[in-house]
């Protein structure tokens, strides 16, 4: 699909692009452009490519997705290399995961080389946005639902978008091992259910668990399964693994939790190392034992947004404990270098993941 560029007359001037881009925490500080694909059933599918200047949507306020949720998006992110060159970290596992969630809403489905080259796009013009150092270009790729109709059936208008961040780290103490609080009122997602997906409505109904987790003082929450309230599935936006006293580690299960990115590159990294790595239900319970007897020795949490992000901490209501003294452990910040380090094209990248823009 070719892309109408039409850069934007009123771009942020250097000094303040500059200035922006001295600290620019997480998610609040956007590019000049997007790129913009429309589908329309009756107009065959997709067309009207474009990369433009930023700007509102025109949205009818009986449009789909204000009253139905039909919406999906993907998160990935940009690396600068040495060499000045640009890294996308596989944008092919996004771009199929897209699919897989237009699938599961009734969407229109995305054919996988127009979401890359629109993400490409973006970075190709907004490049002068990327930050140096650890930072990074995080990517936002979304669709929403636009038909004018409020009957309750899959929309027949759709707005793909990709919009741009630069980046530092997700969570304000960096690496630092962070805080987890255990929802037991609360679940994620159930057997049948949109887990497995990256909806919105999945957001907005952690939300709530949240902001619990906050009220606890933790940084994040951590969901049980939805049948027993046992078993660990994922946090709030990552997923979680787990590292024994015999150098293997474990993860819950794909089924009901979001197949991440991150996770599979971590389960692929350990496996070429040599380590043993099994996906299997691990309930709360368990984890606190081990965490007491010392068979447990690091938890991590990882994600696009958060890398590797030790856990040092667990709250719920049944009580408190600690991993490893409330330490970053060696084996999430050894697999956390391996991966930035790939990342940024600092090392080999014997899976082919990065693509060069
Ligand atoms: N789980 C949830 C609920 C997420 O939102 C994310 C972030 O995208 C992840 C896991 C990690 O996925 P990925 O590694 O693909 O970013
Ligand atoms: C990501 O890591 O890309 C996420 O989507 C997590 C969160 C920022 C929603």
């Amino acid at each position: 699909m070719k892309f109408d560029i039409q850069p934007a007359s009123n771009p942020t001037s250097e000094k303040d692009r500059i200035a922006k881009l001295v600290d620019p925490g997480f998610g609040r500080v956007f590019t000049d452009h997007m790129a913009i694909v429309r589908y329309n059933q009756a107009k065959s599918g997709w067309y009207e490519a474009r990369i433009e200047a930023r700007a509102n949507f025109q949205l009818d306020p009986a449009g789909a997705v204000l009253h139905y949720a039909q919406e999906i998006f993907e998160g990935l992110k940009a690396y600068k290399r040495d060499d000045g060159g640009v890294n996308l970290f596989r944008p092919d596992a996004n771009a199929r995961r897209f699919k897989d969630s237009a699938d599961r809403m009734a969407m229109a489905q995305l054919p996988e080389d127009v979401f890359i080259e629109a993400v490409e796009q973006v970075v190709r013009i907004d490049r002068a946005w990327m930050p140096g150092g650890e930072g990074s270009l995080y990517l936002r790729p979304f669709m929403i639902a636009s038909e004018t109709f409020l009957g309750v059936k899959p929309s027949s208008e759709y707005i793909f978008a990709v919009i741009a961040s630069p980046v530092g780290s997700y969570f304000k103490g960096g690496p630092a091992p962070v805080s987890i609080w255990v929802s037991e009122n609360y679940t994620r997602a159930a057997i049948g259910g949109t887990g497995a997906v990256k909806c919105g409505g999945n957001y907005a109904a952690s939300l709530r668990a949240q902001a619990e987790a906050i009220q606890h003082g933790c940084d994040q929450v951590v969901f049980l399964d939805a049948v027993e309230r046992r078993y660990i599935e994922e946090l709030g936006g990552m997923n979680i693994f787990f590292v024994f006293d015999d150098g293997s580690l474990s993860t819950p299960p794909l089924g009901t939790i979001l197949p991440g990115i991150t996770r599979d590159s971590i389960i692929t990294l350990a496996r070429d190392a040599g380590k043993t790595v099994r996906e299997e239900p691990y309930s709360l319970e368990q984890w606190r034992k081990d965490a007491a007897s010392g068979k447990l020795k690091e938890a991590f949490a990882c994600g696009t947004a958060a890398v590797i992000s030790p856990i040092g901490k667990v709250r719920s209501v049944s009580g408190d404990f600690e991993i490893s003294g409330g330490a970053a452990g060696p084996v999430a910040m050894g697999l956390r270098k391996q991966l930035v380090d790939i990342q940024y094209g600092r090392t080999n990248d014997p899976h082919n993941w990065i693509r060069k823009v």
